[in-house]
C-alpha cells in the first residue's frame, strides 16, 4: 500500500513517544490521520499540527473506541491503517515481601487487570472494530487489499524482566493475537503485523533516573544507544507499503535482550 493523501489512518497513543511520531509521519506522507488518546492536550496539540483530527478516547473501554472511530471517521473517512501503540506499564512482582518489614503481598489484581485492559483488550478492540470498517470499503490495488494493522508489543512479551509480568502477560498476548488475526482478516485483504519494541526515546522513561537508562543502554548492541521515535515510525511505514509483510512480529531492539533484572 503505497502511502498517499488517498488514505487515512488512525493511531492510537498519538498524543505521544512513538505514536506521535507515527502520526507526525503518516502526515508528512500526506495521510491523513486520526490521534486516539486519553491526554487531550497533547492530542489536539499534534492533531493540529498535523492538519489531523483528534478524538479523546480509552481504548480499553468499547463504547469510547466506538465514538472514536465514528468521529474520526465522520473527518476523514474510512482509515486503511490501524496503528496500535497506547499502552502503559507498572512494574509489580507476581508476589513479593516488603523490604522494611518483611511482609508478603500478592500482586495487586487491579493493577494486572488495568495493564491487561489497556494494552492487550484496548489493542484489540481497536483492530477489530478498524476491520470492521475497512471489510466495507472496496480494496485498493491488484493484490486486492483493503488495510493494515499494525500493533505494539514489547520485547518485553519474550524477554521479560522482574517485575514485568502484567506488562509482559499484555504484550504477549498481543504477540499471540497477530498470527490469528492475520488468518481471519486474509480473506478481507488485511494485514496484521506486531513491533516489538527495545528501548526508544520517549516520555514513557521520563521518571527514571539517568543511572538506570545507562544500566539499560547496556544491553542495546549496535547502534549502542535508545532508538529514536522516527526510527519506530518509519518501521510503521514500511509494514505498511510492503504488502508482502503479513502475521509477522518483529522485534525493533539493536539486538538487545533483556537479563533477568
Ligand atoms: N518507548 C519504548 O522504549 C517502548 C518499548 C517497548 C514497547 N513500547 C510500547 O510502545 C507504546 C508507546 O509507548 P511510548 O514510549 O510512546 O509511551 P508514551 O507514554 O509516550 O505514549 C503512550 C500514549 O498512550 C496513551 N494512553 C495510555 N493509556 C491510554 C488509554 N487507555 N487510551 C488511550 N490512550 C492511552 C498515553 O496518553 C500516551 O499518549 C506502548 O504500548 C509501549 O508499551 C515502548
Amino acid at each position: 500500500m503505497k502511502l498517499s493523501s488517498d488514505m487515512s489512518a488512525i493511531v492510537t497513543g498519538g498524543a505521544s513517544g512513538l505514536g506521535e511520531a507515527t502520526a507526525r509521519n503518516f502526515a508528512a506522507k500526506g495521510v491523513k490521520v486520526g490521534i486516539f488518546d486519553m491526554n487531550e492536550e497533547r492530542g489536539e496539540m499534534v492533531a493540529k499540527e498535523i492538519g489531523g483530527v483528534f478524538a479523546k478516547v480509552d481504548v480499553a473501554d468499547s463504547a469510547s473506541v466506538d465514538a472514536g472511530f465514528e468521529k474520526i471517521r465522520a473527518v476523514i473517512g474510512q482509515e486503511r491503517i490501524m496503528v496500535n501503540c497506547a499502552g502503559v506499564g507498572w512494574p509489580m512482582k507476581t508476589a513479593s515481601r516488603k523490604r522494611d518489614t518483611g511482609e508478603i503481598m500478592a500482586h495487586s489484581p487491579e493493577t494486572y487487570i488495568r495493564v491487561i485492559n489497556i494494552n492487550l483488550i484496548g489493542s484489540f478492540l481497536c483492530a477489530s472494530k478498524s476491520a470492521a470498517g475497512m471489510m466495507a470499503i472496496d480494496p485498493m490495488d491488484p493484490d486486492g487489499e483493503r488495510g493494515v494493522i499494525i500493533n505494539t508489543a514489547s520485547v518485553a512479551a519474550q524477554d521479560g524482566q522482574i517485575g514485568q509480568v502484567a506488562y509482559s502477560s499484555s504484550k504477549g498476548g498481543i504477540v499471540g493475537m497477530t498470527l490469528p488475526m492475520a488468518r481471519d482478516l486474509a480473506r478481507e485483504g488485511i494485514r496484521v503485523n506486531t513491533i516489538l519494541p527495545g528501548f526508544f526515546e520517549t516520555p514513557i522513561y521520563q521518571q527514571m533516573g539517568p543511572e538506570v537508562k545507562e544500566s539499560l543502554k547496556a544491553h542495546v548492541q549496535f547502534p549502542n544507544r535508545f532508538g529514536h521515535a522516527d526510527e519506530y515510525g518509519d518501521l510503521v511505514a514500511f509494514l505498511c507499503e510492503n504488502t508482502y509483510m503479513n502475521g509477522e512480529c518483529i522485534r525493533a531492539d539493536a539486538g538487545a535482550r533483556m537479563p533477568p533484572r
